[in-house]
């Protein structure tokens, strides 16, 4: 039963499963679905900039038969005037049937998720989590991997850059631990390596091997998943300087690679990848954007298959969780900004506890 999608473990195996089989049925026959969510309304929230996953969620609904209603920076929106965003939730509740978010804020949408009567969707909480980037490049490789790569096992997987700062990886890592039987190559500099805890389920059933340059690992790879230095994250801006432009993807570290490899990207890119290698054809970027709408569509239908109004979500979920003494340190957790939110921790991992909303340690 899929009621939010904060985190892309939210879904079972096998939901994911169906789900992908819909995508795949509404890539081919997108006219049979025209109609499939007629009368439904879906708020985009974006309190951060957005381009491929606020206008496929936007395009996604409108070729349903439903509608869009929205604000793309807080400047719009009573945000702006210091509203806090359970009040902003609450209040959108009653006009949306289901709500996508994007905040700067690790942790936001299952903030939100706590206050909202319809469903939550995740589109990004900072440098957290962005699961239906996830289900994009799940989709794309699943799909239109080449030949023997046309799955989601058995693969050489090199990512590269920010794998700190970058939700799309870090929803991407939690997600391969559904699958496992994958050696992934982490290509990055030691300080933007990824947080074990994004890590941990994916080390149980994958290989892991880390490795300091490209060329290392290349000629190994069936997907190379590159991400841009998430400038926006760094507090320090000549750290940043520093880390930009160490790993560029040009023609000949690409010469070096199979044939049947693929390229991807969450895009948007910068100096990371050079700019002819967009006319390789095994930079699949671009495909992967498009393909984002018809997996986006597919999760909207599954959304409003289940949606009833949810009562008193608040302490149900809550109810999941353990209430904690601490506060979360983390600077950039939204319940630094949102102070009314409750002090709770994910359960079940031992000695140590980890805030419910951003997963950092307590
Ligand atoms: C990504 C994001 O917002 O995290 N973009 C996207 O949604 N496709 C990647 C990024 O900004 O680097």
């Amino acid at each position: 039963m899929l009621n939010n999608l904060i985190d892309f473990n939210d879904l079972s195996l096998s939901e994911w499963e169906n789900l992908f089989s819909l995508g795949v049925d509404i890539y081919a026959n997108p006219a049979k679905y025209s109609e499939r969510c007629k009368g439904k309304i879906l708020a985009t929230l974006f309190y951060e900039p957005s381009t491929r996953t606020k206008f496929s969620f936007q395009a996604a609904i409108i070729k349903l038969g439903g509608n869009v209603i929205g604000f793309d920076g807080i400047a719009s929106s009573s945000v702006s005037k210091g509203e806090s965003l359970r009040d902003t939730v609450k209040i959108v509740a009653n006009y949306a049937d289901a709500i996508v978010i994007r905040n700067a804020n690790e942790g936001a949408a299952f903030a939100a998720s706590l206050y909202s009567e319809v469903p939550i969707i995740n589109a990004g909480d900072g440098g957290h989590f962005h699961p239906t980037q996830t289900m994009t490049d799940l989709f794309t490789i699943g799909t239109i991997g080449n030949g023997e790569n046309k799955k989601l096992t058995g693969l050489d997987i090199g990512i590269c850059g920010d794998l700190l700062n970058g939700r799309t990886v870090h929803s991407l890592l939690r997600a391969f631990s559904l699958y496992g039987g994958n050696t992934f190559y982490f290509i990055s500099t030691p300080s933007l390596q990824v947080p074990e805890i994004f890590v941990s389920d994916l080390r149980k059933n994958n290989a892991i091997i880390i490795c300091g340059t490209i060329e290392e690992c290349i000629g190994k790879l069936d997907v190379l998943y590159m991400t841009r230095i998430q400038r926006e994250r760094f507090a320090d801006k000549a750290e940043y300087e520093k880390q930009r432009g160490i790993y560029i993807l040009d023609k000949e570290k690409l010469s070096k690679a199979k044939d049947d490899l693929i390229i991807l990207h969450p895009l948007p890119k910068n100096e990371e990848i050079s700019p002819e290698v967009d006319d390789d054809e095994r930079a699949k970027y671009f495909k992967q954007a498009e393909l984002g709408l018809y997996i986006r569509m597919a999760l909207l239908i599954k959304i409003f298959e289940n949606a009833g109004r949810k009562e008193k979500e608040a302490e149900k979920i809550a109810a999941g969780f353990i209430n904690s003494v601490k506060r979360c340190a983390n600077p950039k957790c939204i319940t630094q900004t949102e102070k009314y939110l409750p002090n709770i921790v994910k359960p079940g991992f031992g000695e140590v506890s980890y805030c419910a909303y951003c997963e950092h340690k307590i």
